[in-house]
């Protein structure tokens, strides 16, 4: 079997505690062995076994860490939302109405069109390190449309998500609750194949705590796993639901009481932030460290979308993360790496133990605290994901494999 050794690395991230130091599990002058698209071997250089016919990279003393998994995006869209991003900074507020221009747009354009979109998407993640990507749906509202939305995403990635509860469809505007059996019925029947995941946009503008719980419900009935849109706007019921029916998560979690702390800590549902879409939008930024110190897992994700976050930049999402999330840099890391992962209930990505998918990073830096330290500067030297080095040339120049962050 042909393996890869990466030699000299001067800060490795394993988030791996049994190979290293706390819950990054870091180890300083490190080497890494990815073969057969897994870890085959991580730890001290001085401590690498031999090995007959392996290649060598010498990092030259740079960082590796696992590649981000960014769990919440909505990569299936047409149109675009420039103006009403300028109108938001020119003080206007954002509101859940605004997916409806999508809607519109998405609807009328072509299945290629909007696979192209979601590929050049991807490709842009990869580059910037994003190795696991999420997708919903959300942008069709119909029973065609939705269904079209989930093939499309299935196309590039595994981690799907059904959210026909995106917002209310135009044409049930006068009618929600047809529209909400719409939802867990017919809709559903067509897209639950699809999906391995069902998410609702719990907030005031789309569903109510009623809606929201009986979609999930009629989900999970046909074997999907619940994630919801939660407390992103305003307080609301969004985060007990998440608890309540075990989701993977409650994504945004952005105006939280004490109650919906507690109960995120006493549960095994993960707070997913999505700072950059506070960003997008001037509104508040979630308390991490409210959430850390209860000892909720939180998860960092772009939430890619025309919308309130139109970036797939980690790094980006890192660095908000530090400063106006109030984590520390080693807890966005993890956040961005294993709490994806943990958001996606995935045990073979977000981490470099003996065994994991061979996603890797290999950084512009010395060490993982830089994507805070250097904001806004593009630390990624090369990415490979189940052992494989994926081009990362600016965009236009070679596209990686396919555009494909399955798995
Ligand atoms: O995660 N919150 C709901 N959905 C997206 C926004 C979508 C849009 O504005 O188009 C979000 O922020
Ligand atoms: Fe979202």
């Amino acid at each position: 079997m042909s393996s890869l050794l990466i030699d000299n690395i001067g800060t490795l991230v394993t988030n791996d505690p049994e190979l290293g130091d706390g819950p990054l599990g870091l180890v300083h002058g490190a080497a890494l062995v990815l073969g057969d698209g897994v870890v085959l071997w991580a730890g001290p250089r001085a401590a690498t076994p031999e090995a007959a016919a392996r290649e060598r990279l010498d990092a030259g003393g740079r960082a590796v860490i696992p590649g981000f998994v960014d769990s919440h995006g909505h990569l299936v869209f047409a149109g675009d939302r420039t103006a009403e991003f300028a109108a938001r900074m020119s003080g206007r507020p954002y509101t859940a109405g605004g997916i409806r221009t999508t809607v519109e747009a998405t609807r009328t354009a072509s299945s290629q069109s909007l696979s192209r979109n979601m590929q050049r998407l991807v490709a842009e993640a990869l580059r910037s390190g994003t190795t696991t990507i999420e997708c919903k749906s959300g942008y069709g509202l119909t029973v065609a449309d939705e269904r079209r939305s989930l093939e499309i995403a299935t196309e590039h990635t595994d981690e799907v998500t059904y959210l026909g509860a995106h917002v209310v469809a135009p044409e049930y505007a006068d009618r929600p609750d047809a529209y909400v059996d719409l939802v867990r019925g017919a809709m559903l029947d067509a897209c639950a194949p699809h999906a391995g995941w069902i998410d609702v946009f719990c907030e005031r503008g789309a569903f109510d705590g009623d809606q929201t719980r009986a979609i999930l419900e009629a989900g999970v009935a046909r074997g999907l796993v619940p994630r919801v849109h939660a407390n992103q706007l305003g307080p609301g019921p969004g985060v007990q639901i998440a608890v309540e029916l075990d989701a993977a998560s409650a994504d945004h979690a952005t105006h939280l009481s004490d109650a919906d702390v507690a109960a995120l800590a006493g549960s095994r549902t993960v707070a997913t932030l999505l700072p950059a879409a506070e960003f997008s939008t001037r509104g508040s930024y979630p308390n991490a460290r409210r959430l850390l110190d209860a000892g909720v897992t939180v998860a960092l994700a772009a939430d890619c979308n025309p919308g309130s976050s139109y970036t797939t930049s980690m790094p980006f999402c890192i660095a908000l993360a530090v400063r106006d999330l109030s984590m520390t840099p080693d807890e966005a890391v993890w956040s961005a790496t294993m709490g994806g992962a943990r958001a996606l209930r995935r045990a073979d990505v977000g981490h470099l133990g003996i065994g994991a998918r061979a996603d890797a990073v290999l950084l512009d830096a010395p060490s993982h605290v830089h994507l805070s330290y250097r904001p806004g500067v593009n630390l990624i030297a090369a990415v490979w994901r189940a052992g494989a080095r994926v081009p990362i040339g600016p965009p236009g120049t070679a596209p990686p494999t396919g555009g494909d962050a399955r798995g």
